[in-house]
């Protein structure tokens, strides 16, 4: 990476797209988009989520976009880095509007105990290090209703009862993505990590949990360096990939 990248520099701006992480994709298996790229969309008409779900969004409500980055200093196994770097960046574009948020892990920011903005991360390996990584975020801002379906949504407006600028969002987002990229090439993973811990949602409260299919009580401790999520169950300290682990409160 460049001293001198930017993100945002080229913004790629669409009235209406599929998907800004597939369109992402796609340019970067067809060219070799500038480190810094950013797909930005008012609508999405395939919007994607995690694990195969589906991301809606009213027209022009919320800041739906994906960033194209080139960490080839981090190895396959370091993919994790990057969920810290981009949930770090959205927690304190927040904060930058005095809205406080947290981390649920791996990388949903909540506000209280509902969900303001869901990140999704592709990485492209080549060998043993990233190629490619097109980090895509769905940030609620404006949005006041949402589908029934979804279990607890929230919108910066409803938090901070008023409007926001969908594009001075956007642009204050790419700055403290920038500005963690650059911490995370000089400082390095821990420093982050820590960081990220310090904001973890429920870390040291025993909660109820989902674990592998059995119903139980947990208690965050931290993640691992592979990003796993160490759990107290009964006494143990168990480590946890995402599939394997359902918060059940609300
Ligand atoms: C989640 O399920 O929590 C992750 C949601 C990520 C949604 C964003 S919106 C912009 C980008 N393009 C997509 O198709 N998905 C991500």
């Amino acid at each position: 990476m460049q001293r001198s990248i930017i993100i945002g520099r080229p913004t790629i701006t669409f009235d209406t797209i599929d998907s800004t992480n597939d369109y992402a994709t796609s340019l970067v298996s067809n060219s070799n988009p500038n480190e810094g790229t950013v797909i930005w969309a008012h609508y999405q008409s395939k919007g994607r989520g995690q694990i195969g779900s589906k991301w809606s969004a009213e027209h022009g409500e919320s800041l739906l976009m994906s960033v194209i980055l080139q960490p080839r200093f981090l190895m396959a196994y370091q993919q994790f880095t990057l969920n810290i770097l981009a949930s770090l960046a959205l927690r304190s574009a927040l904060a930058s509007y005095e809205i406080e948020a947290k981390i649920k892990w791996p990388n949903d920011i909540y506000i209280g105990k509902r969900k303001v903005c869901g990140i999704l991360i592709q990485n492209i390996l080549q060998g043993k290090s990233i190629k490619n990584a097109i980090i895509g975020i769905g940030l609620n801002v404006n949005q006041d209703r949402f589908d029934p379906l979804l279990p607890n949504p929230i919108s910066m407006k409803i938090v901070a009862e008023k409007m926001f600028d969908v594009s001075d969002v956007k642009s204050r987002v790419c700055q403290h993505l920038q500005h963690f990229y650059h911490r995370l090439r000089e400082e390095g993973f821990e420093v982050l990590k820590e960081e990220y811990m310090n904001l973890l949602y429920l870390k040291n409260e025993v909660r109820k949990y989902e674990i592998k299919g059995v119903e139980g009580e947990g208690e965050i401790l931290g993640i691992s360096d592979l990003g796993k999520l160490q759990l107290k169950v009964e006494g143990e300290v168990r480590e946890f990939n995402f599939r394997e682990i359902k918060y059940l409160h609300k």
